[in-house]
């Protein structure tokens, strides 16, 4: 893989990363609230960037590329109300997709086929994340200020199990 390409998937760990770094901060956010199922949710989706990141790194070393880690930003410690942190998971959500539009570029103008193929996962990958947060923040704004909406949700949240693949 060239440098450019390289570089790329170096700064696209980096945003998986601070990804699953942003959705933990959440998660603790969530614990403060006492709502375990959206608790629960944020720990996984933690997880799954995690994921991300790795199959990323996997894709670079097995190219025979170098990957290099950059310092981490610290996420924010406060969201506000449910729905406001689900809607910045989706702007989060949003900014990601957009990087790997911009990375799947990259790889376009640098003829890299394998790095397209990789990445045709994450694109598809995107798609439905932004599908589920977004399912999330529909149902926080039906719910409202009912609060045994909201108890109802959390119990929802509870059910997410960790995906087979762990992404
Ligand atoms: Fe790895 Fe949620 O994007």
């Amino acid at each position: 893989m060239n440098e450019r390409i390289q570089a790329a998937f170096n700064d696209q760990i980096n945003e998986e990363l601070f990804s699953s770094y942003v959705y933990l901060a959440m998660a603790a956010h969530f614990e403060t609230l006492n709502l375990e199922g959206f608790t629960n949710w944020m720990k996984l989706q933690a997880q799954e960037e995690l994921a991300h990141a790795m199959r990323l790194f996997d894709h670079v070393n097995r190219r025979g590329g170098r990957v290099v880690l950059g310092a981490l930003a610290a996420p924010p410690a406060e969201f506000g109300t449910p729905l406001e942190v689900f809607e910045k998971a989706l702007a989060h959500e949003q900014h990601i997709t957009g990087c790997i539009h911009k990375l799947y570029g990259i790889a376009v103008e640098e003829s890299d086929y394998p790095a397209q193929i990789e990445l045709q996962w994450f694109i598809d990958e995107q798609v439905e994340e932004e599908e589920n947060t977004g399912r999330v923040v529909d149902l926080l704004k039906l719910a409202g200020d009912n609060k045994s909406t909201l108890f109802m949700l959390d119990r929802e949240l509870a059910q997410r199990a960790p995906e087979e693949d762990g992404e």
